[in-house]
């Protein structure tokens, strides 16, 4: 059946539905507004897509539902998930969709998008500690009321959790796509996304039955990079040629750099401010990104913990005494205000150790670019401090000065136009002349003589004014 606005469908109970707008069409179905049901909506799966396989794994979810209810906030109401509420079939029968419970998306954001703080702030988006400890805790929390029921997201990544803008709470879309227990049968998920993807299943991918021990890897990335302004905690710096540099395989070869006791083959970014958390949580990211799967923290263990963050009243995250706009852990350096100095350490060494560049007619680099990247290749440097040489200049690049450059800008269109304006016509006469006495040649030999003078500076005035700096 080809869904479009206006098509006429039927619920479980064989009542009429009619199809309203389409919200939006994804890779295995389209998502339309239903007219009779304001607060509800109808996915409806793409033609090709296997809908017996949808259909019994819908009927799962419908009988087993986290206990996720919707949450009211100064009169809003936030669906927290978009949980199925029911089958949607053709009115000759044939299964073809479900209905859930609609989502006000323009009022949320995904987690991507907080995780860059200079995008988070271009965009309106939370940038504070507390706001991202509540966004974890947050996340925690929903992820432990699915795990109860045995059902697993497994393709957890910060671009697939959205959440309220306003009051913080997750809000999590695309549910027929998570991993489903039923009766006596399981559901698996679709998809994975190898950056968040635990080092024992980036060869063989995940099995039914290892989906939790996924979930609790992928949430405790995301919490490590809530919490630590973006930073992947398998970025850092290798000490080696051989190690891979590209995420999956450093979370293959276990090579994250944050651990209490250190990791040899790679050190951590400069930019990371995991100095400065308390010790509980740096224990739960060890056991998270250890060696052994088994000791993983569950997602209710990090909710516990992360509430207490999050929670005002516990006094657990103070504000800073230097920045207002920073938070940071009761008792422990900011590390807000260790990555500014950093950054705009890094700023001036771009700045000084920038090669200075021969072209004077090209805009000079901006400062503000050396906050693009979280690890911009000179911070390396001043951490290091090591500060590389300037580059060496090429000889006609010489410092010029303004002075100079002002008399070679109004002698140089002088004797141009003398060259063309006075000497060419003066020789061009000698020579149309019938009978050239010796006061011609002279005459002539001077002028060609500065002709010759003016020619030269001029072929000297080009490329030096090309080549010149600006002050
Ligand atoms: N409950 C809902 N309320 C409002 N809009 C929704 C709801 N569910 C989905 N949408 C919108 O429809 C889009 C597609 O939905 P969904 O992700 O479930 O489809 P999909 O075909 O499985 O997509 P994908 O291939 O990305 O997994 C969503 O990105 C969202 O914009
Ligand atoms: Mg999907």
């Amino acid at each position: 059946m080809a869904a479009r606005e206006g098509t006429v469908i039927q619920d479980g109970r064989r009542a009429s539905l009619t199809l309203g707008r389409l919200i939006k069409s994804g890779g295995a179905g389209s998502v339309f507004l239903i007219r009779e049901r304001p607060l509800e909506v109808a996915k409806l799966y793409h033609p090709g897509v296997d809908t017996r396989v949808y259909e019994r794994k819908l009927r799962a979810m419908l009988e087993l539902s986290p206990d996720l209810p919707d949450v009211q906030e100064k009169g809003v109401r936030h669906v927290q998930i978009a949980w199925p509420t029911g089958l949607l079939q053709e009115r000759g029968g044939r299964f073809i969709g479900f209905s859930m419970p609609v989502l006000d998306i323009a009022a949320t954001s995904d987690l991507e998008h907080v995780l860059q703080e200079r995008q988070a702030r271009a965009e309106g988006l939370p940038t504070t500690l507390g706001a991202k400890a509540t966004l974890a805790a947050n996340l925690a929390v929903m992820l432990a009321a699915l795990h109860r029921r045995q059902h697993y997201v497994v393709d957890l990544k910060p671009l697939n959790v959205r959440f309220y803008r306003k009051s913080l709470f997750i809000a999590m879309l695309d549910c027929d796509g998570f991993s489903i227990q039923g009766e006596g049968e399981r559901f698996p998920a679709g998809q994975v996304t190898t950056d968040y993807l635990a080092p024992e299943f980036q060869l063989h991918g995940v099995k039914p039955g290892e989906e939790e021990a996924q979930d609790r890897f992928a949430l405790a990335v995301m919490v490590f990079q809530l919490l630590n302004a973006g930073l992947h905690p398998y970025s850092g710096r290798p000490q080696g040629a051989n190690l891979p540099s590209d995420l999956p395989g450093r979370i293959a070869s276990h090579l994250y750099a944050y651990a209490v006791s250190g990791n040899s083959h790679i050190l951590p970014s400069p930019v990371s401010g995991h100095q400065g958390f308390p010790a509980p949580l740096r224990g739960m990211f060890d056991r998270a990104f250890s060696q052994r799967p088994l000791q993983r923290p569950t997602a209710s263990e990090w909710g516990a913990l992360l509430q207490g963050y999050a929670r005002r009243s516990a006094g657990q995250l103070v504000k800073c005494g230097k920045d207002g706009t920073h938070q940071h852990f009761a008792g422990l350096p900011c590390a807000a205000c260790a990555r500014k100095s950093l950054l705009s350490k890094a700023e001036r060494a771009t700045r000084s150790h920038a090669p200075r560049r021969a072209n004077a007619g090209k805009k000079r680099p901006r400062a503000a670019a050396a906050h693009g990247a979280v690890t911009p290749a000179p911070l390396r440097n001043v951490a290091r401090g090591a500060a590389a040489p300037p580059a060496a200049q090429p000889a006609a690049a010489a410092p010029l000065g303004p002075g100079a450059r002002v008399l070679f800008a109004a002698v140089g269109p002088l004797l141009l136009g003398w060259v063309m304006g006075w000497g060419m016509p003066a020789y061009r006469a000698y020579h149309a002349a019938a009978d050239p006495g010796w006061r011609e040649a002279m005459a002539l030999g001077v002028q060609g003589g500065l002709l010759l003078l003016g020619a030269l500076l001029f072929v000297l005035f080009v490329p030096v004014l090309v080549t010149s700096k600006r002050p």
